[in-house]
């Protein structure tokens, strides 16, 4: 039978929404009965005819009728409630029933891509079927760099260390000051450093440049942390050299510092020994070959044989490029903490006197281009799709 309006003589909340709740499931089931724009037109007409139709009935009918004290409840029921969900239904079903349209022609027409697209519509008002697999998106891979990364500091993790880190727009002072590069020092001229522009009128140790290495991040936090301290810190670093296939302006280190009572060149060694071997393999060899940086004393570099050639110089016939045919690798460059480093941080408890500690400092990023046998650092940075989903 068909809904029609009743005469409302009880005008308690509860009654009102029975009458509501009447009134809306009639408009559903008339609705989905609905599948062409005659039909559509008739329902509404039906519904929301100004003259008769029903949605003027129940003005006539509850609202107007009201009683004084029920008037705000009826009013706010059919205009919040009714009308808008009158609407609501119609406007959907409207869009239903043009895509059934399209739907049709399409068929007729023998139209497939439309088809698809109309019959995807209907499909999706009809019904959503929730065992459908959802839309999948691509997960990304770590940047081979980053993983790298990652890996080394993992070596070091398993000895205890934790990792540290800071900022990439430094401060003179821990740049240099703290690192015992003296104010117009020659050594400072070794870092090739970017400095931001416009920084003059503040005193030299403020002004801010572009880290050179990730030995800032030594004094930043011992300045936080009291000795015995074991850590590692990854991080970018910036310098000014022109890209080319073996360099970059932005690139990656990994810092090391261990200070406690009582460390010597002896740990120094044994840690990066171990080190080398976990990450190149227990047959590499390593080799400290004296060096100088104005943080550590005595400083040295660290060299491991060729990794690609075994430390034979040779691929086969063919001289190994890696190594230029030495058949080792400069991998970092290290020393044990400059007493005068300690100084800076000396009221944090790091009395040179009473403390000593190690300090490296490796480079990522060619480390990386070795491993995944790449051919120009570039490409690392470019962020070409095809490039890095080969590491994924
Ligand atoms: N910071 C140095 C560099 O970038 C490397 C280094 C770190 C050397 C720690 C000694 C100790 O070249």
């Amino acid at each position: 039978m068909a809904y029609t309006v009743p005469k409302l003589t009880d005008y308690s909340t509860a009654a009102l929404d029975r009458a509501t709740r009447d009134l809306l499931s009639a408009l559903e089931e008339e609705s989905a009965a609905v599948r062409t724009e005659p039909e559509y037109e008739a329902l509404r007409i039906r519904w929301r005819a100004r003259k008769d139709g029903i949605v003027t009935q129940v003005n006539d009918l509850w609202l107007k009728t009201a009683p004084r004290q029920a008037k705000r409840n009826v009013g706010q029921k059919v205009n919040e409630v009714i009308l808008s969900r009158v609407d609501a239904v119609l406007q959907e079903r409207h869009d239903h029933v043009k895509n059934l349209g399209i739907l049709e022609k399409a068929r007729a027409a023998g139209l497939d891509a439309e088809l698809d697209a109309a019959r995807c519509a209907v499909e999706l008002a009809e019904s959503i079927d929730i065992t459908l697999p959802g839309v999948r998106r691509p997960i990304g891979a770590e940047h081979p760099i980053i993983r790298t990364s990652n890996e080394i500091v993992s070596v070091f993790q398993k000895l205890g260390y934790s990792v540290a880190d800071g900022p990439i727009v430094e401060t003179d002072y821990y740049n240099f000051e703290a690192l015992n590069f003296p104010p117009n020092h020659p050594a400072r001229d070794t870092q090739d450093t970017l400095f931001i522009a416009n920084q003059q009128s503040k005193p030299q140790r403020e002004r801010l440049l572009l880290r050179t290495h990730t030995s800032p991040v030594q004094i930043r936090t011992m300045e936080k942390m009291r000795p015995p301290i074991r850590i590692v810190i990854p991080g970018q670093v910036h310098r000014n050299d022109p890209p080319d296939a073996s360099h970059s302006p932005m690139f990656h280190q990994i810092e090391g510092l261990a200070v406690d009572t009582n460390i010597t060149f002896g740990d120094l060694k044994g840690t990066l020994d171990h080190a080398m071997k976990e990450l190149f393999g227990s047959s590499v060899k390593t080799s400290f070959r004296p060096s100088f940086f104005p943080f550590t004393e005595p400083s040295a570099e660290l060299y491991v044989t060729c990794f690609v050639c075994g430390g034979s110089g040779k691929r086969g016939t063919e001289p190994c490029r890696p190594c230029k045919q030495t058949g080792w690798m400069e991998v970092l460059g290290c020393g044990m903490v400059d007493p005068n480093v300690f100084e800076f941080v000396k009221d944090n408890g790091y009395d040179p006197k009473k403390v000593s500690g190690f300090a490296f400092g490796m480079g990522v990023d060619r480390l990386a281009l070795l491993k995944y046998g790449v051919d120009d650092l570039q490409l690392f940075f470019q962020g070409d799709v095809r490039f890095l989903q080969q590491f994924s």
